[in-house]
């Protein structure tokens, strides 16, 4: 566990440089919230995959999501009882429903039927439709994987920017639409 602590704390202190960077861009699409409990989040939640900007996706989600993290996709992601709170907590207040987000982020949240709870955002609907062209293959790749290998081909999801000047499919280029 000393070494994941370590690699983690590693990953946060390059993460929030990068928040740092894009700072005005960022603030109008949507509000993100920069604490001690966004930096925590970053720290669990990122070691396995990006940290999902919480606005994806409604409060519901995250709270099941948070209620089954002992079989989180095939993966134990539990936490201790304070941690656990706090990023409980901090996905709550910055979910989809929980207040106003704008671009294309807030679109796909907002776009989420209400007897749906669905625990990716790559299942919602306006995520499919967006998604919906590109070839299974450059899906499977092995530089993609999956949908949930955000990174892979929009290159500052990190920063919240999912916008087509920083979508590169690796091993097709640029997409065109
Ligand atoms: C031990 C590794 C690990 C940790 C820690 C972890 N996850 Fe995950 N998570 C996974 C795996 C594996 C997947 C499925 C990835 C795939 O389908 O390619 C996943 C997928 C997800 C998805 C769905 C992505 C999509 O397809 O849209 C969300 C949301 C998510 N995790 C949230 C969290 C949250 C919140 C935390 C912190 C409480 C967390 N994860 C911590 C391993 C982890
Ligand atoms: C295989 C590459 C790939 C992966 C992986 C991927 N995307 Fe995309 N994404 C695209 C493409 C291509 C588009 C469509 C761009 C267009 O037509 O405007 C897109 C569009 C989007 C849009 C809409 C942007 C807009 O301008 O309206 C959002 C938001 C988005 N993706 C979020 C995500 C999230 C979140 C993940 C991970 C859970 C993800 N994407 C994973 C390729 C990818």
């Amino acid at each position: 566990m000393k070494t994941i602590t370590i690699t983690l704390a590693a990953m946060l202190l390059a993460g929030t440089t990068l928040y740092a960077d894009d700072d005005r861009y960022e603030k109008k699409r949507y509000h993100k919230e920069k604490s001690k409990a966004s930096e925590l989040y970053i720290q669990e939640c990122a070691s396995c995959h990006m940290a999902y900007q919480p606005e994806f996706l409604p409060k519901r989600s995250w709270e099941k999501t948070m209620r089954t993290l002992a079989d989180h996709f095939g993966t134990d992601a539990t936490l201790d009882k304070e941690d656990y709170a706090t990023i409980r907590a901090y996905l709550l207040r910055n979910a989809a429903d929980a207040k106003r987000v704008g671009g294309d982020i807030g679109k796909m949240g907002r776009k989420i039927p209400d007897d749906q709870t669905p625990l990716r955002i790559s299942e919602t609907p306006y995520f499919k439709k967006e998604h919906r062209k590109i070839p299974k293959r450059l899906v499977r790749q092995k530089e993609v994987k999956s949908f949930a290998n955000c990174t892979a081909c929009h290159q500052k999801a990190e920063q919240g920017d999912y916008s087509e000047r920083s979508l590169v499919i690796p091993n097709y280029g640029r997409w065109d639409d």
